[in-house]
């Protein structure tokens, strides 16, 4: 049965959606043709309220949601709700959000994610881009011409240029083991991932921590793994530093993918590769650990 889902905007803004009080029906069978069998599932929703959406889970296409096998705390239901639980972090191209995912009434159907939102108003956003995507391509050379002009029209595509960058990465690279987290779903400028967490909390980011030699030499390990991976993937991840990598326990995730740079196509790829072996080794070396950039970058290009 096709239950009608009012459009809901998507990023939430404070000012909140004016959903309907209710879902329709919209099947042509009228209630007198259906099996007696068939369990008539319509219920009133209430009213989401001020910093609530219905959940945008089926409204995206397929390929917007997170890949198979999806993780088991990832709510599905029509008949969850977004809440908004407030901000985890503002940065200069995005800001990042506690989101709520839940079905009303339903404990063991509610999960917080972090929602990552790309501001399309943010001229700052522009400058890094050319360096970074060189060898990409714009779809259509009307938004093109919008993202140079810097137009509102440009400022919206190249925000979902980014997301979408963003969102293709965590796809490919979960699917093939670096550790990222989960990407949910993509709608526009707005990306939902599974929240990191250490303790309940959001996970710190590694600058942020000082870890024991123990811990902090099983990072620099799960470091190295995961930028090889990203190197046997072509691509190195662009801006890679103690402020992109979250702390969760004895786990290092890597965040923050939007400008993996193609190690290969990009003419100045492997400077970048460079740039995040200098970066994170420098970190590394600042808390005590003997490790050596270059070393890493030799290491690194074994893979590609
Ligand atoms: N999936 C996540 N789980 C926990 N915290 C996150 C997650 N994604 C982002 N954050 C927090 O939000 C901050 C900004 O996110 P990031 O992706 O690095 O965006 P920016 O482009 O603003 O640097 C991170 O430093 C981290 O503290
Ligand atoms: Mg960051």
């Amino acid at each position: 049965m096709q239950l009608t889902r009012p459009a809901c905007p998507a990023p939430l803004s404070p000012s909140s959606p004016e959903a309907p009080t209710t879902l329709r029906r919209t099947s042509s069978t009228s209630a007198d043709d259906l099996d007696p069998a068939f369990t008539f599932d319509f219920r009133p929703l209430e009213d989401p309220g001020e910093r609530q959406r219905f959940s945008t889970w089926l409204e995206v296409e397929a390929g917007c949601r997170g890949p198979e096998p999806r993780p088991g705390w990832v709510v599905a239901s029509r008949a969850a709700v977004d809440t908004e639980l407030g901000v985890l972090k503002t940065g200069k191209e995005a800001d990042v959000h506690l989101l709520e995912r839940a079905v009303p009434g339903d404990p063991h159907q509610s999960v917080v994610m972090a929602a990552k939102r790309y501001r399309g108003e943010d001229h700052r956003s522009f400058h890094r881009s050319s360096a970074y995507t060189e060898g990409r391509r714009t779809r259509s050379t009307r938004d093109a011409r919008a993202v140079a002009r810097r137009s509102t029209h440009g400022r919206a595509v190249a925000a979902g240029q980014w997301a979408w960058a963003e969102w293709e990465a965590l796809r490919r690279f979960w699917i093939a083991g670096v550790p990222v987290p989960y990407p949910v779903q993509i709608d526009g400028a707005e990306i939902l991932m599974e929240l990191v967490t250490v303790d309940g909390q959001p996970a710190p980011r590694l600058a942020r921590t000082r870890p024991s030699r123990a811990v902090l030499s099983g990072y620099w390990e799960q470091l190295r793994d995961a930028m090889a991976e990203l190197v046997r993937h072509g691509v190195a991840h662009g801006d890679l530093s103690a402020y992109n990598l979250l702390a969760a326990g004895d786990r290092l995730v890597v965040i923050d993918l939007p400008q993996t740079v193609d190690i290969v196509a990009n003419p100045a790829g492997l400077d970048f590769l460079m740039r995040d072996c200098h970066t994170v080794a420098a970190w590394f070396a600042s808390r005590g650990l003997d490790v050596d950039e270059h070393e890493l970058f030799a290491d690194l290009l074994t893979a590609l």
